[in-house]
């Protein structure tokens, strides 16, 4: 724990920051230097699908590491065109362009950007969601609307927040499927009551990230269709949802055409987290607007060569490792865990998700749904205890506020997922015995 007194540790209190060095992995499990091994249900921070330390991706890192490390934008590099020409082809984007960022929050900033010049609407209007999450440079918390960034001043003009597609709370009051979709129409009217002409799009999550949403199927391609019937572009933020998580290359090909973004946001999976990198996917619609003026954009490391080798050789092997496909198959069968789990769990008030990317969410009281702690609460909860209980035994959950998120590595083995899901249900039981004798 050398780093304690010296590195300044992301959410969290500094000298609350007490954790093991991690010193290897190797797929769905990591080690630390005491040589205790840890199997991971989280993916990090939902991003290394691969599993850890990939041997075809660090074998594509050790070799481009060895022909040239870095080369400025002004010049080409070969990995960076092929990543480029793999991404549009796995999103069904030819004609369009790929512009290579660190990370998901600079990606959501140029997608942002790219939209407005693309719509050329003066105010740029754009339109995300409370509860989501979009990341932390200031611009994209502004975007995001996560209890994180309530104390945050905006980072970005224009931004507006509609109510989530939260069917468990239900915003408007409603159930699924006699509301009729409401919280979809929602945005439709949110962007009728700014001016059409005033927004320039809608930036959303088609699947859970961290703040564990999940929206109803029809949605997404409701959403679609509200934003083509009034000229608003619409960008789908694939950071945590893509490459596999959900059993598809990116979340909202589950609609196929229906659900077809006009930019896409990436980052985490793009290299299996072997190497920073995120990217926007611009569609050739966006890039019509875009081709004939000067792009006032540009990263030092944008397209990095190593990342972008990193990347080429992820998004291989999802395809020849079946990896895909295999997340569809292990979320079927961890779901049918999940579900078996609330039965025998009154602590569980929700299970949605699909593919490997599985919420849990947990009440105080079942009938009342009352949550075990304010959606914003940061001190002590039950779900803490409970990641905290499990990394003591070996296994590595991510949960925050009422959420357990169930994202293990895609390469994780069936016999690894009913293990972590046996240690769930005997730390489930404290969390009902908590229930009881509260
Ligand atoms: C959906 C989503 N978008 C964007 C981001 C930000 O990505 P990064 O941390 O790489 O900036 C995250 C990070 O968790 C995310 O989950």
């Amino acid at each position: 724990m050398a780093e304690r007194g010296s590195v300044m540790h992301s959410w969290c209190v500094q000298s609350d920051w007490n954790a093991p060095t991690v010193v290897g992995g190797a797929g769905a499990w990591f080690w630390d230097d005491q040589g205790r091994r840890y199997l991971d249900m989280s993916s990090q921070a939902e991003c290394c699908n691969l599993g850890h330390q990939h041997p075809g991706v660090i074998a594509a890192i050790r070799d481009q590491a060895e022909k040239l490390c870095y080369i400025a934008n002004a010049w080409g590099a070969k990995p960076r065109a092929d990543l480029a020409e793999r991404l549009l082809e796995r999103a069904g984007f030819e004609g369009g362009r790929v512009f290579f960022t660190l990370g998901g929050a600079d990606a959501n900033e140029h997608a942002v950007k790219f939209a407005r010049w693309a719509t050329g609407r003066p105010l740029g209007k754009i339109i995300t969601r409370y509860r989501s999450y979009h990341g932390a440079s200031s611009g994209a918390f502004t975007l995001s609307a996560d209890a994180r960034g309530q104390h945050q001043p905006p980072g970005m003009l224009n931004v507006i927040h509609a109510l989530p597609p939260y069917c468990y709370r239900c915003p408007f009051g409603q159930n699924y499927p006699s509301c009729g979709m409401r919280c979809a129409d929602h945005v439709g009217d949110l962007i009728d009551w700014e001016g059409r002409d005033t927004v320039s799009a809608v930036l959303m999550e088609p699947h859970a990230g961290t703040n564990g949403i999940v929206a109803p199927e029809a949605y997404w391609p409701r959403l679609r269709e509200m934003c083509s019937d009034r000229g608003v572009l619409l960008i789908a933020d694939e950071v945590m949802s893509g490459f596999g998580r959900v059993g598809e290359w990116f979340a909202w090909q589950k609609y196929g055409d229906a659900g077809r973004p006009d930019l896409m946001t990436l980052a985490k999976g793009l290299t299996g987290a072997h190497l920073p990198l995120g990217a926007v996917l611009v569609s050739r619609k966006v890039c019509e607007h875009l081709d004939d003026r000067m792009l006032d954009a540009g990263l030092t490391y944008s397209g990095h060569p190593l990342s972008c080798a990193a990347g080429v050789a992820a998004v291989d092997a999802y395809a020849t490792d079946g990896l895909i496909e295999r997340a569809g198959e292990l979320g079927a069968a961890l779901r049918a865990r999940l579900e078996a789990l609330r039965v025998r769990h009154t602590c569980i008030g929700d299970v949605r998700g699909d593919g490997l990317f599985q919420v849990l969410e947990l009440v105080a009281d079942r009938v009342s749904r009352q949550p075990l702690v304010p959606w914003d609460a940061s001190g002590d909860s039950p779900v803490k205890h409970l990641v905290s209980d499990a990394r003591q035994r070996g296994v590595c959950f991510a949960g925050r506020g009422n959420l357990l998120i169930l994202a293990p590595p895609l390469v994780i083995s069936r016999d690894d997922l009913d293990r972590a899901v046996d240690l769930l249900d005997e730390l489930l039981s404290a969390c009902d015995a908590g229930m009881a004798s509260a």
